[in-house]
């Protein structure tokens, strides 16, 4: 539908729903040659409200189609968070004719339950699909783990551990991590709690991920937590751990607290499951300081870029690098690369998505600078003295939603390298920076109604590539 496309603030390379309230990213699964991405849907309005599954399908990871919504509240609750499974081995006993099933495990919040006082509003319970998540039916034995009597207990990410033929949930209960197992995904056994003093606790942990990725033939297991509030730019965000898992408890490898990306606009992304030892990670693109309130209609959010993840090692701390996923390069329409820039740059793109990739020397500060009409921009750059990357919506459009909406966000650099790579995605309505090969991401959002005039840099550069995108 191409005139979806020319709305306001309508990202053009990223996944949104053609209309209503969207939050976090739910039961991310591949299937048979398809990505799917359900998520927190609220189709009767574009504010949080009652959360049904809304869902999403890909084959390339750039271009959704908009399905019809898999799950509606019932009588146990509000759907909230949760993931999903390809039972390959048929553990659950819901496929049909040899088919595995596709089985959503997810938290039901009880809204009922939470007016009265009670703690115990929110509980875990399954559903599972035999044609390829189109069609769901919810089991007759929800809820498949009761509250024992902690506020936040949610959203579960199911996955499977082969050592010991089980799978493993992890789930946020408030201030930590609480991993449980099961043979079958109806019954499952706490195992172990992690993380109570442990990283960032500036808010309440939700939406954790677990999964192996591996360092020079070494196996590295990364705990995904997010949090809201407490993160580095204020507001939501991702943390992780680097550790082992032995099927029963995490064990941190280090006490640092990490950040998957440091911006202000990526919260509750997690992983999809079944796609093999490639890790793909996929966040919400906005932040619930202000997720409510965001200028767009007749939608709220969008999804970021899609991600690729990969462990490496600075300074003997294992740090998760996040790059955009290869299929962007598939839809790189033109090219135009400047070399040894030393003075006033200028250019003008089309109007169009826009990967940009440029290489500068790190002892010097760099800045870039995205122009649009009445002098609106988005400047991106580099403070060399401090070794941070900075993102400023000082003056990006419409800000006046939110009282703290329009700053300048900071991250850190952790490459000693000497030449800075930084890829930045370029969309409507938002940008991501990965710096050193995603060893520092920054994702942030603005509103700005014109279409960009000039791309300017008054620092020297090495080089810049700007490629436009179809979307
Ligand atoms: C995170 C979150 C989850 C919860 C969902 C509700 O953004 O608060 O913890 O399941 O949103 O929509």
């Amino acid at each position: 539908n191409s005139s979806l496309y020319h709305e306001q603030y309508r990202p053009q390379f990223h996944f949104s729903p053609k209309a209503h309230w969207m939050n976090d990213p739910n039961g991310m699964v591949y299937m048979n040659g398809t990505y799917h991405l359900f998520f927190q849907y609220y189709p009767d309005g574009t504010t949080w409200g009652p959360m049904h599954w809304g869902h999403t399908t890909s084959k390339d990871l750039i271009h959704w189609e908009e399905q019809s919504i898999a799950l509606y509240p019932d009588s146990l609750g509000y759907i909230f968070s949760g993931s999903a499974v390809v039972d390959i081995n048929n553990t659950s006993g819901f496929g049909k004719d040899g088919k595995p099933p596709m089985v959503a495990i997810y938290t039901y919040h009880d809204p009922v339950k939470e007016k009265t006082g009670s703690s115990q509003f929110e509980s875990q319970a399954i559903a599972y699909s035999l044609d390829a998540g189109r069609t769901w039916t919810k089991y007759s034995g929800n809820p498949v783990l009761q509250n024992p009597g902690i506020r936040d207990f949610r959203d579960p990410k199911v996955s499977w551990y082969a050592p010991a033929k089980k799978w493993i949930m992890t789930l946020a209960t408030q201030d930590r991590i609480t991993f449980y197992s099961s043979p079958n995904l109806k019954q499952w056994t706490k195992e172990s709690d992690f993380g109570a003093a442990k990283g960032a606790h500036g808010g309440v942990w939700e939406c954790p991920d677990l999964f192996p990725l591996t360092y020079q033939g070494k196996e590295i297991w990364v705990l995904i937590v997010n949090i809201n509030p407490g993160g580095p730019n204020g507001g939501s965000a991702t943390q992780y751990f680097t550790g082992n898992f032995n099927g029963h408890t995490f064990t941190p490898g280090d006490t640092l607290t990490k950040w998957i990306d440091y911006g202000p606009d990526e919260y509750a992304g997690i992983t999809w499951s079944n796609t093999g030892k490639q890790k793909i990670f996929l966040g919400w693109m906005s932040n619930w300081q202000y997720a409510n309130e965001v200028p767009t209609s007749p939608w709220r959010s969008a999804s970021t870029i899609p991600r690729t993840l990969s462990l490496k090692k600075t300074d003997g701390v294992y740090r998760v690098a996040s790059v955009p996923v290869k299929e962007v390069d598939k839809q790189i329409a033109t090219s135009q690369t400047f070399k040894n820039i030393t003075a006033d740059f200028a250019h003008q793109p089309a109007a169009k998505p826009l990967k940009i990739s440029l290489q500068a020397d790190a002892s010097h500060d760099f800045e870039l600078t995205f122009l649009y009409a009445d002098d609106q921009k988005v400047k991106v750059g580099y403070h060399a003295s401090t070794k941070e990357y900075y993102i400023d919506r000082t003056n990006a459009g419409e800000h006046s939603f939110n009282r703290s909406f329009a700053s300048i966000h900071h991250a850190p650099r952790f490459s000693g390298e000497k030449e800075i790579n930084m890829t930045l995605i370029l969309d409507a309505a938002s940008v991501e920076l990965f710096a050193d090969e995603g060893l520092t991401v920054m994702t942030s959002i603005f509103f700005i109604k014109s279409p960009l005039q000039v791309i300017n840099s008054l620092s020297s550069l090495k080089n810049i590539r700007i490629e436009t995108l179809n979307g």
